[in-house]
């Protein structure tokens, strides 16, 4: 599939939610993050406002769910037009019952881990799953400073889909920017979110089109 690149709405305006999506007609994902202030510090939006983009955007959602109890709400969000669901490997009472569920829904299922989350206790659960994100801060808000101590743990994944010979995607979420995507892409990831990074600049979508370009090179 090679390097995609999956804006997150959280650094948009929120008043504005479907002309923002509609800036980053570039992007291949919409990333859309759902706090639920449980499981993160944070408080953002849920199902509704996830159907209400899914008729307002061509871009598919990608949705990122920060929720405690991912294993009752997740399946919904395929419902409301999610084509990716991840829930967090720390919140999920039964991970591979969810992967499986989200795929039998026909979304691809990803799963995610904090920063402090080692890969290597869920080596086997690879082929239950579409993607793996590597949380590069953590979660809860846009704008934080982006966590090198996170890129062994890229490289590792890497190493495990590869081992497996999987076609599992590996994102990465959390200050990515110019700055520090070529470090993510040449650890091996091939997804980049990019909240602020895309959003704050003055065209979104040249943006996109420089992380794809940067991401590449790397
Ligand atoms: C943070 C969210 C991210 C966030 C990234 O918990 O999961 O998707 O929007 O924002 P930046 O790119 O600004 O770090
Ligand atoms: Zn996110």
């Amino acid at each position: 599939m090679g390097i995609q690149i999956s804006p997150s709405l959280l650094a948009s305006d929120f008043a504005n939610l479907a002309s923002e999506a509609a800036r980053i007609s570039h992007a291949d994902w919409l990333h859309v993050d759902v706090m639920d202030n449980h499981f993160v510090p944070n408080l953002t939006l849920g199902l509704p406002i996830v159907e209400a983009l899914g008729k307002a955007s061509s871009t598919p959602m990608d949705c990122h769910l920060m929720i405690e109890d991912p294993d009752r709400w997740a399946p919904a969000y395929v419902e409301a037009g999610a084509k990716s669901v991840t829930f967090h490997v720390e919140a999920a009472a039964a991970p591979v019952r969810l992967a499986r569920e989200l795929r039998a829904l026909g979304a691809r299922a990803g799963m995610g881990l904090k920063p402090a989350t080692p890969i290597d206790l869920y080596e086997d659960l690879l082929p239950e799953l579409d993607m793996l994100l590597v949380m590069t801060v953590e979660p809860g808000f846009g704008g934080q400073e982006f966590l090198d101590m996170c890129l062994p743990k890229i490289r590792r994944t890497r190493e495990l889909v590869e081992k497996h010979g999987l076609d599992v995607w590996l994102q990465v979420d959390g200050g990515v920017s110019l700055e520090t995507i070529e470090r993510c892409a040449e650890a091996g990831a091939d997804v980049f979110v990019a909240g602020s990074a895309v959003f704050k600049a003055d065209d979104p979508n040249a943006m996109v089109d420089a992380l794809r370009d940067a991401a590449e090179r790397a």
